[in-house]
Protein backbone atom coordinates (compact mmCIF):
# COMPACT_ATOMS: atom_id res chain seq x y z
CA UNK A 1 0.00 0.00 0.00
CA UNK A 2 1.44 3.59 -0.44
CA UNK A 3 2.50 5.26 2.12
CA UNK A 4 0.46 8.29 3.18
CA UNK A 5 2.45 11.77 2.77
CA UNK A 6 2.27 14.09 5.88
CA UNK A 7 0.71 16.50 3.46
CA UNK A 8 0.75 19.69 5.13
CA UNK A 9 4.27 19.31 6.29
CA UNK A 10 5.63 20.61 3.34
CA UNK A 11 2.79 23.49 3.06
CA UNK A 12 4.48 27.12 3.09
CA UNK A 13 4.78 28.40 6.76
CA UNK A 14 4.16 32.13 7.75
CA UNK A 15 6.46 34.37 6.94
CA UNK A 16 9.22 34.91 10.53
CA UNK A 17 7.71 37.67 12.40
CA UNK A 18 3.94 37.51 10.86
CA UNK A 19 2.44 35.91 14.18
CA UNK A 20 3.51 39.27 16.46
CA UNK A 21 1.95 41.02 14.63
CA UNK A 22 -1.65 39.87 14.68
CA UNK A 23 -0.57 38.28 18.44
CA UNK A 24 -3.81 38.78 20.39
CA UNK A 25 -3.42 40.11 23.79
CA UNK A 26 -3.62 37.81 26.85
CA UNK A 27 -5.46 40.03 29.94
CA UNK A 28 -5.76 39.63 33.40
CA UNK A 29 -9.80 39.95 34.46
CA UNK A 30 -10.52 39.62 38.27
CA UNK A 31 -7.50 38.04 38.74
CA UNK A 32 -7.34 35.69 36.24
CA UNK A 33 -5.41 35.74 33.13
CA UNK A 34 -8.05 35.15 29.86
CA UNK A 35 -6.57 33.59 26.62
CA UNK A 36 -8.35 34.81 23.75
CA UNK A 37 -9.75 32.17 21.74
CA UNK A 38 -7.18 30.07 19.81
CA UNK A 39 -8.09 27.64 16.96
CA UNK A 40 -7.40 24.11 16.54
CA UNK A 41 -5.59 25.53 13.07
CA UNK A 42 -3.63 27.61 15.37
CA UNK A 43 -2.37 25.49 18.02
CA UNK A 44 -1.28 22.98 14.45
CA UNK A 45 0.63 25.89 12.89
CA UNK A 46 2.26 26.63 16.20
CA UNK A 47 3.20 22.86 16.80
CA UNK A 48 4.52 22.91 13.06
CA UNK A 49 6.51 25.67 13.09
CA UNK A 50 8.36 24.43 16.44
CA UNK A 51 9.00 21.27 15.20
CA UNK A 52 10.63 22.59 11.67
CA UNK A 53 12.23 25.89 12.29
CA UNK A 54 13.39 24.65 15.33
CA UNK A 55 12.99 26.84 19.36
CA UNK A 56 15.24 29.81 18.40
CA UNK A 57 13.05 30.55 15.53
CA UNK A 58 9.51 29.28 17.22
CA UNK A 59 10.33 31.93 20.15
CA UNK A 60 11.95 34.84 18.09
CA UNK A 61 8.24 34.34 15.33
CA UNK A 62 6.28 33.94 18.70
CA UNK A 63 6.97 36.16 20.87
CA UNK A 64 7.72 40.03 21.02
CA UNK A 65 10.97 41.33 21.65
CA UNK A 66 11.12 42.12 25.37
CA UNK A 67 9.04 39.14 26.57
CA UNK A 68 6.48 39.01 29.67
CA UNK A 69 5.53 35.89 31.66
CA UNK A 70 1.93 36.58 30.19
CA UNK A 71 3.47 36.24 26.42
CA UNK A 72 4.94 33.02 27.42
CA UNK A 73 2.01 31.89 29.02
CA UNK A 74 0.10 32.66 25.89
CA UNK A 75 2.62 30.80 23.68
CA UNK A 76 2.34 27.67 26.30
CA UNK A 77 -1.56 27.42 25.38
CA UNK A 78 -0.75 27.91 21.76
CA UNK A 79 1.21 24.89 21.70
CA UNK A 80 -2.08 23.17 23.25
CA UNK A 81 -1.26 23.05 26.95
CA UNK A 82 -3.38 24.64 29.66
CA UNK A 83 -0.73 26.07 32.14
CA UNK A 84 -1.76 25.40 35.50
CA UNK A 85 -1.05 28.95 36.72
CA UNK A 86 -3.71 31.28 35.19
CA UNK A 87 -4.26 32.54 38.66
CA UNK A 88 -0.94 33.71 39.28
CA UNK A 89 0.63 36.99 38.85
CA UNK A 90 2.86 35.57 35.91
CA UNK A 91 4.95 39.23 34.70
CA UNK A 92 5.67 39.05 38.05
CA UNK A 93 9.79 38.63 38.12
CA UNK A 94 9.58 36.04 40.76
CA UNK A 95 7.25 33.80 38.79
CA UNK A 96 9.68 34.08 35.42
CA UNK A 97 11.51 30.67 36.28
CA UNK A 98 8.05 29.03 36.79
CA UNK A 99 6.48 30.35 33.64
CA UNK A 100 10.00 29.40 31.45
CA UNK A 101 9.55 25.96 33.24
CA UNK A 102 6.41 25.60 31.97
CA UNK A 103 6.76 26.80 28.60
CA UNK A 104 9.84 24.69 28.31
CA UNK A 105 8.02 21.34 29.57
CA UNK A 106 5.31 22.18 26.42
CA UNK A 107 8.22 22.76 23.95
CA UNK A 108 9.69 19.41 24.70
CA UNK A 109 6.57 17.68 24.72
CA UNK A 110 6.18 19.11 21.28
CA UNK A 111 9.78 18.29 20.01
CA UNK A 112 9.34 14.97 21.09
CA UNK A 113 5.66 13.62 20.13
CA UNK A 114 4.84 13.16 16.53
CA UNK A 115 2.65 15.97 14.21
CA UNK A 116 -0.46 14.79 13.91
CA UNK A 117 -1.26 13.94 10.10
CA UNK A 118 -4.03 16.83 9.27
CA UNK A 119 -5.60 14.85 6.45
CA UNK A 120 -6.82 12.65 8.72
CA UNK A 121 -9.33 13.80 11.31
CA UNK A 122 -12.46 12.62 11.26
CA UNK A 123 -14.07 9.32 12.13
CA UNK A 124 -14.78 8.71 8.44
CA UNK A 125 -11.45 9.06 7.43
CA UNK A 126 -10.44 6.91 9.87
CA UNK A 127 -12.48 3.91 8.68
CA UNK A 128 -11.33 4.84 5.58
CA UNK A 129 -7.67 4.45 7.02
CA UNK A 130 -8.59 1.13 8.62
CA UNK A 131 -10.19 -0.45 5.23
CA UNK A 132 -7.26 0.09 3.36
CA UNK A 133 -4.51 -0.36 5.40
CA UNK A 134 -2.86 -3.93 4.88
CA UNK A 135 0.19 -4.30 7.83
CA UNK A 136 -1.90 -2.53 11.07
CA UNK A 137 0.31 -2.35 14.38
CA UNK A 138 -2.28 -2.95 17.06
CA UNK A 139 -1.01 -2.08 20.75
CA UNK A 140 -2.96 -3.44 23.26
CA UNK A 141 -3.29 -2.69 27.05
CA UNK A 142 -5.90 -4.16 30.13
CA UNK A 143 -8.62 -1.59 28.89
CA UNK A 144 -9.36 -4.05 26.36
CA UNK A 145 -9.90 -6.82 29.04
CA UNK A 146 -12.24 -5.11 31.45
CA UNK A 147 -15.51 -5.96 30.13
CA UNK A 148 -14.85 -9.04 31.46
CA UNK A 149 -14.33 -7.92 34.54
CA UNK A 150 -10.28 -7.93 35.16
CA UNK A 151 -9.31 -4.22 36.54
CA UNK A 152 -6.68 -2.64 35.05
CA UNK A 153 -3.69 -1.23 36.66
CA UNK A 154 -4.07 2.53 36.62
CA UNK A 155 -7.56 3.59 36.61
CA UNK A 156 -9.27 4.66 39.87
CA UNK A 157 -10.93 0.73 40.17
CA UNK A 158 -7.49 -0.71 38.79
CA UNK A 159 -4.86 -3.00 40.43
CA UNK A 160 -2.78 -0.52 41.50
CA UNK A 161 -5.40 1.72 43.58
CA UNK A 162 -7.22 -1.79 44.44
CA UNK A 163 -3.38 -2.78 46.85
CA UNK A 164 -3.28 0.28 48.77
CA UNK A 165 -3.57 -1.34 51.89
CA UNK A 166 -0.64 -3.71 51.04
CA UNK A 167 1.52 -1.04 52.62
CA UNK A 168 3.62 -0.61 49.18
CA UNK A 169 5.83 2.36 48.71
CA UNK A 170 4.83 2.17 45.15
CA UNK A 171 1.77 0.09 44.02
CA UNK A 172 3.73 -1.30 41.31
CA UNK A 173 6.08 -3.00 43.26
CA UNK A 174 4.00 -6.42 43.06
CA UNK A 175 5.08 -6.89 39.72
CA UNK A 176 8.44 -6.03 40.61
CA UNK A 177 11.29 -8.88 40.59
CA UNK A 178 13.64 -8.06 43.83
CA UNK A 179 9.88 -7.80 45.94
CA UNK A 180 8.92 -11.16 44.44
CA UNK A 181 12.02 -12.57 45.31
CA UNK A 182 11.75 -11.21 48.80
CA UNK A 183 8.29 -11.82 49.64
CA UNK A 184 6.21 -13.85 46.64
CA UNK A 185 3.17 -13.50 48.84
CA UNK A 186 2.88 -9.46 47.88
CA UNK A 187 2.08 -10.87 43.94
CA UNK A 188 -0.14 -13.72 45.13
CA UNK A 189 -2.48 -11.62 47.12
CA UNK A 190 -3.27 -9.86 44.16
CA UNK A 191 -2.71 -12.54 41.30
CA UNK A 192 -5.96 -13.55 42.00
CA UNK A 193 -7.90 -10.32 40.38
CA UNK A 194 -5.96 -10.75 36.95
CA UNK A 195 -6.31 -14.31 36.46
CA UNK A 196 -7.63 -14.87 32.80
CA UNK A 197 -11.60 -16.49 32.69
CA UNK A 198 -11.59 -19.43 30.60
CA UNK A 199 -12.66 -19.59 26.81
CA UNK A 200 -14.00 -15.91 27.43
CA UNK A 201 -12.53 -12.97 25.77
CA UNK A 202 -13.61 -9.72 24.71
CA UNK A 203 -15.58 -7.99 20.97
CA UNK A 204 -12.22 -6.36 20.64
CA UNK A 205 -10.39 -9.51 21.43
CA UNK A 206 -12.22 -10.70 18.33
CA UNK A 207 -11.92 -7.27 16.52
CA UNK A 208 -8.11 -7.89 16.37
CA UNK A 209 -8.62 -11.61 15.82
CA UNK A 210 -11.23 -9.73 12.59
CA UNK A 211 -7.89 -7.97 11.46
CA UNK A 212 -5.73 -11.02 11.42
CA UNK A 213 -8.43 -13.06 9.37
CA UNK A 214 -8.74 -10.24 6.88
CA UNK A 215 -4.98 -10.35 6.20
CA UNK A 216 -4.35 -6.96 7.51
CA UNK A 217 -3.02 -7.35 10.79
CA UNK A 218 0.90 -7.09 10.64
CA UNK A 219 0.93 -7.63 14.67
CA UNK A 220 -0.64 -6.93 18.01
CA UNK A 221 1.39 -6.04 20.76
CA UNK A 222 -0.15 -6.75 24.12
CA UNK A 223 0.46 -5.42 27.53
CA UNK A 224 -1.81 -8.13 28.22
CA UNK A 225 -1.01 -10.76 31.04
CA UNK A 226 -3.84 -12.94 30.11
CA UNK A 227 -3.32 -14.59 26.92
CA UNK A 228 -6.58 -13.96 25.63
CA UNK A 229 -4.65 -13.08 21.99
CA UNK A 230 -4.37 -17.19 22.15
CA UNK A 231 -7.68 -17.76 23.66
CA UNK A 232 -9.42 -15.96 20.86
CA UNK A 233 -7.34 -17.75 18.29
CA UNK A 234 -5.12 -15.00 16.98
CA UNK A 235 -2.13 -17.09 14.83
CA UNK A 236 0.80 -17.72 17.50
CA UNK A 237 3.31 -15.36 15.14
CA UNK A 238 0.89 -12.35 15.01
CA UNK A 239 0.68 -11.37 18.33
CA UNK A 240 3.69 -10.80 21.03
CA UNK A 241 2.43 -10.60 24.47
CA UNK A 242 5.33 -7.87 25.35
CA UNK A 243 4.78 -8.68 29.06
CA UNK A 244 4.58 -12.39 29.28
CA UNK A 245 1.70 -13.61 30.34
CA UNK A 246 -0.18 -16.98 32.72
CA UNK A 247 -0.03 -18.88 29.95
CA UNK A 248 2.99 -20.90 31.77
CA UNK A 249 4.53 -20.84 34.83
CA UNK A 250 8.63 -21.41 36.35
CA UNK A 251 9.99 -22.33 39.27
CA UNK A 252 11.95 -19.23 41.00
CA UNK A 253 14.58 -21.52 41.57
CA UNK A 254 15.12 -24.77 39.66
CA UNK A 255 13.98 -23.29 36.38
CA UNK A 256 10.98 -26.15 35.66
CA UNK A 257 8.53 -24.55 33.24
CA UNK A 258 4.65 -25.84 33.91
CA UNK A 259 1.57 -25.01 32.03
CA UNK A 260 0.23 -21.77 33.88
CA UNK A 261 -3.31 -23.53 34.08
CA UNK A 262 -1.54 -26.24 36.40
CA UNK A 263 -1.11 -23.44 38.89
CA UNK A 264 -4.46 -21.50 38.88
CA UNK A 265 -6.53 -23.06 41.13
CA UNK A 266 -3.92 -22.52 43.84
CA UNK A 267 -3.46 -19.04 42.73
CA UNK A 268 -7.49 -18.33 43.47
CA UNK A 269 -6.67 -19.64 46.77
CA UNK A 270 -4.04 -16.92 47.42
CA UNK A 271 -1.18 -19.74 48.19
CA UNK A 272 1.69 -19.89 46.97
CA UNK A 273 2.48 -22.50 44.42
CA UNK A 274 4.97 -24.94 44.85
CA UNK A 275 7.88 -26.22 42.84
CA UNK A 276 6.77 -30.25 43.09
CA UNK A 277 10.43 -30.50 42.72
CA UNK A 278 11.98 -27.93 45.23
CA UNK A 279 9.15 -28.11 47.89
CA UNK A 280 11.05 -30.84 50.37
CA UNK A 281 14.15 -28.46 50.16
CA UNK A 282 11.46 -25.27 50.73
CA UNK A 283 10.37 -26.98 53.88
CA UNK A 284 13.60 -27.96 54.98
CA UNK A 285 14.95 -24.88 54.97
CA UNK A 286 12.24 -22.84 56.37
CA UNK A 287 12.34 -25.17 59.71
CA UNK A 288 15.52 -22.74 60.28
CA UNK A 289 14.43 -19.43 59.16
CA UNK A 290 11.16 -17.45 58.97
CA UNK A 291 11.31 -16.95 55.33
CA UNK A 292 13.66 -18.16 52.49
CA UNK A 293 12.09 -15.55 49.98
CA UNK A 294 10.81 -17.10 46.57
CA UNK A 295 12.96 -20.24 46.82
CA UNK A 296 11.18 -22.68 45.12
CA UNK A 297 7.87 -20.53 44.40
CA UNK A 298 6.70 -20.80 41.01
CA UNK A 299 6.03 -17.61 39.13
CA UNK A 300 3.86 -17.30 36.14
CA UNK A 301 5.96 -16.02 32.68
CA UNK A 302 4.76 -12.58 33.13
CA UNK A 303 7.35 -9.78 32.59
CA UNK A 304 8.17 -8.44 36.47
CA UNK A 305 9.47 -5.03 36.36
CA UNK A 306 13.02 -5.09 36.88
CA UNK A 307 13.07 -8.04 34.20
CA UNK A 308 13.80 -7.89 30.30
CA UNK A 309 10.93 -7.98 28.09
CA UNK A 310 10.63 -11.71 25.68
CA UNK A 311 12.98 -11.67 23.17
CA UNK A 312 10.59 -12.23 20.60
CA UNK A 313 9.90 -8.29 21.59
CA UNK A 314 13.36 -7.17 20.33
CA UNK A 315 13.40 -9.39 17.26
CA UNK A 316 10.08 -8.00 15.68
CA UNK A 317 10.14 -4.15 16.84
CA UNK A 318 12.79 -2.77 14.60
CA UNK A 319 11.25 -4.37 10.87
CA UNK A 320 7.60 -4.41 12.32
CA UNK A 321 8.02 -0.01 13.06
CA UNK A 322 9.55 0.12 9.67
CA UNK A 323 6.64 -1.91 7.69
CA UNK A 324 3.32 -1.04 9.51
CA UNK A 325 0.86 1.18 7.45
CA UNK A 326 -1.52 2.05 10.55
CA UNK A 327 -1.08 1.85 14.55
CA UNK A 328 -4.18 1.30 16.52
CA UNK A 329 -3.83 2.06 20.06
CA UNK A 330 -6.81 0.17 22.39
CA UNK A 331 -7.16 0.18 26.14
CA UNK A 332 -3.63 1.29 26.86
CA UNK A 333 -1.95 4.31 29.57
CA UNK A 334 0.48 3.90 27.65
CA UNK A 335 2.95 4.56 30.40
CA UNK A 336 5.13 1.85 30.56
CA UNK A 337 8.18 1.92 28.49
CA UNK A 338 9.48 0.39 26.18
CA UNK A 339 5.99 -0.56 25.03
CA UNK A 340 4.97 2.92 24.79
CA UNK A 341 8.11 4.06 22.52
CA UNK A 342 6.38 2.32 19.68
CA UNK A 343 3.92 5.41 19.08
CA UNK A 344 7.11 7.27 18.44
CA UNK A 345 9.17 4.89 16.44
CA UNK A 346 6.56 4.28 13.82
CA UNK A 347 7.09 6.97 11.34
CA UNK A 348 5.36 10.08 11.81
CA UNK A 349 3.33 10.05 8.38
CA UNK A 350 2.14 6.28 9.45
CA UNK A 351 -1.25 6.99 10.75
CA UNK A 352 -2.44 6.70 14.33
CA UNK A 353 -5.61 5.79 15.79
CA UNK A 354 -6.14 5.64 19.51
CA UNK A 355 -9.50 3.90 21.10
CA UNK A 356 -9.72 4.57 24.65
CA UNK A 357 -11.67 5.13 27.80
CA UNK A 358 -9.85 8.42 28.56
CA UNK A 359 -7.42 10.59 26.56
CA UNK A 360 -3.89 10.33 25.99
CA UNK A 361 -2.35 13.75 26.31
CA UNK A 362 1.35 12.59 26.17
CA UNK A 363 1.00 11.18 22.90
CA UNK A 364 -0.45 12.86 19.23
CA UNK A 365 -3.38 10.54 17.31
CA UNK A 366 -4.72 11.69 14.18
CA UNK A 367 -7.93 9.91 15.33
CA UNK A 368 -9.34 9.30 19.26
CA UNK A 369 -12.14 7.21 20.16
CA UNK A 370 -12.88 8.23 23.78
CA UNK A 371 -14.96 5.59 25.04
CA UNK A 372 -15.50 1.77 25.70
CA UNK A 373 -13.50 -0.24 23.11
CA UNK A 374 -16.00 -2.83 22.60
CA UNK A 375 -18.59 -0.49 21.91
CA UNK A 376 -16.39 1.59 19.68
CA UNK A 377 -14.79 -1.53 17.33
CA UNK A 378 -18.45 -2.84 17.35
CA UNK A 379 -19.24 0.66 15.65
CA UNK A 380 -16.23 0.52 13.32
CA UNK A 381 -16.76 -3.31 12.38
CA UNK A 382 -20.28 -2.01 11.11
CA UNK A 383 -19.49 0.63 9.60
CA UNK A 384 -16.51 -1.73 7.72
CA UNK A 385 -19.21 -4.33 6.99
CA UNK A 386 -17.61 -6.95 9.51
CA UNK A 387 -19.17 -9.14 11.31
CA UNK A 388 -17.16 -9.99 14.95
CA UNK A 389 -16.73 -13.31 16.48
CA UNK A 390 -18.04 -12.88 19.74
CA UNK A 391 -21.57 -13.68 21.09
CA UNK A 392 -22.50 -10.04 21.65
CA UNK A 393 -21.79 -9.12 18.54
CA UNK A 394 -25.14 -8.83 17.07
CA UNK A 395 -26.99 -7.34 19.82
CA UNK A 396 -24.58 -4.60 20.49
CA UNK A 397 -24.44 -3.81 16.76
CA UNK A 398 -28.30 -2.52 17.43
CA UNK A 399 -26.89 -0.14 19.93
CA UNK A 400 -26.72 3.86 18.90
CA UNK A 401 -23.97 5.91 19.23
CA UNK A 402 -23.35 9.95 19.80
CA UNK A 403 -19.89 11.41 18.49
CA UNK A 404 -19.42 14.11 20.72
CA UNK A 405 -16.31 16.02 18.74
CA UNK A 406 -14.33 17.56 20.62
CA UNK A 407 -13.55 21.85 20.52
CA UNK A 408 -10.24 21.59 22.03
CA UNK A 409 -8.72 19.35 19.81
CA UNK A 410 -8.65 18.19 16.03
CA UNK A 411 -9.80 14.57 15.70
CA UNK A 412 -10.70 13.71 19.00
CA UNK A 413 -14.37 12.26 19.49
CA UNK A 414 -16.30 10.66 22.39
CA UNK A 415 -18.82 7.68 21.76
CA UNK A 416 -21.23 7.33 23.95
CA UNK A 417 -24.03 4.82 23.49
CA UNK A 418 -27.48 6.46 23.62
CA UNK A 419 -30.80 5.08 23.20
CA UNK A 420 -32.95 8.16 22.65
CA UNK A 421 -31.01 10.59 21.55
CA UNK A 422 -31.69 14.30 20.72
CA UNK A 423 -27.94 14.94 19.27
CA UNK A 424 -27.61 13.84 15.76
CA UNK A 425 -27.39 10.30 16.07
CA UNK A 426 -24.53 7.24 13.79
CA UNK A 427 -25.64 4.46 14.04
CA UNK A 428 -23.25 1.61 13.35
CA UNK A 429 -25.37 -0.13 10.77
CA UNK A 430 -26.59 2.56 8.73
CA UNK A 431 -23.70 4.59 8.37
P1 LIG B 1 -3.38 0.91 32.47
O1 LIG B 1 -4.24 0.54 33.63
O2 LIG B 1 -2.21 1.75 32.74
O3 LIG B 1 -4.26 1.64 31.36
C1 LIG B 1 -5.48 1.09 30.93
C2 LIG B 1 -6.16 2.10 30.02
O4 LIG B 1 -7.31 1.47 29.51
C3 LIG B 1 -6.60 3.37 30.72
O5 LIG B 1 -6.18 4.49 29.96
C4 LIG B 1 -8.13 3.27 30.74
O6 LIG B 1 -8.73 4.54 30.51
C5 LIG B 1 -8.39 2.37 29.59
N1 LIG B 1 -9.61 1.54 29.72
C6 LIG B 1 -10.04 0.86 30.79
N2 LIG B 1 -11.18 0.17 30.50
C7 LIG B 1 -11.46 0.46 29.20
C8 LIG B 1 -12.50 0.08 28.30
N3 LIG B 1 -13.49 -0.75 28.66
N4 LIG B 1 -12.47 0.59 27.04
C9 LIG B 1 -11.47 1.42 26.65
N5 LIG B 1 -10.48 1.82 27.45
C10 LIG B 1 -10.46 1.33 28.72
O7 LIG B 1 -2.97 -0.47 31.74
P2 LIG B 1 -1.83 -0.70 30.67
O8 LIG B 1 -1.62 0.49 29.82
O9 LIG B 1 -2.13 -1.98 30.01
O10 LIG B 1 2.52 -4.55 33.54
O11 LIG B 1 -0.57 -0.89 31.61
C11 LIG B 1 0.67 -1.27 31.08
C12 LIG B 1 1.41 -2.19 32.02
O12 LIG B 1 1.46 -1.59 33.30
C13 LIG B 1 0.76 -3.52 32.23
O13 LIG B 1 1.12 -4.47 31.26
C14 LIG B 1 1.23 -3.93 33.59
C15 LIG B 1 1.29 -2.60 34.31
O14 LIG B 1 2.30 -2.48 35.23
C16 LIG B 1 2.63 -5.82 33.98
O15 LIG B 1 1.71 -6.51 34.24
C17 LIG B 1 4.00 -6.35 34.05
Amino acid sequence: MEKRSLNDATATLPPAKAHQAERPQIARVDGKWVVPAISKQQVHEAKRCLKQRGVDEFLEQYLPESPKGSDMLYITALLGFSPSMMSEDVDDDKNLIKVVRTLQRAINRVITTRMRIMSLHTVDQAVDAIAKAQRIIVLTGAGISTSLGIPDFRSSQGIYSLVQDLGLDDPQQVFDMETFSEDPDIFYKVAHMVLPPEDRWTPTHAFVKALSDKGKLLRNYTQNIDNLEAQVGIPKDKYIQCHGSFATATCFTCKRQVEGSKIFPIIRTMQLPVCPRCHSRRRRLLKDSNTVGALGIMKPDITFFGEDLPRVFYDNIDSDVTECDLLICIGTSLKVSPVNGIVNRVSADIPQILINRDDIKHAEFDVSFLGYCDDVVTYLSNRLDWSLDHKDFTKMSQDKFIFDEAESAVGLYRLEKKEEASKPIVNGLSQ
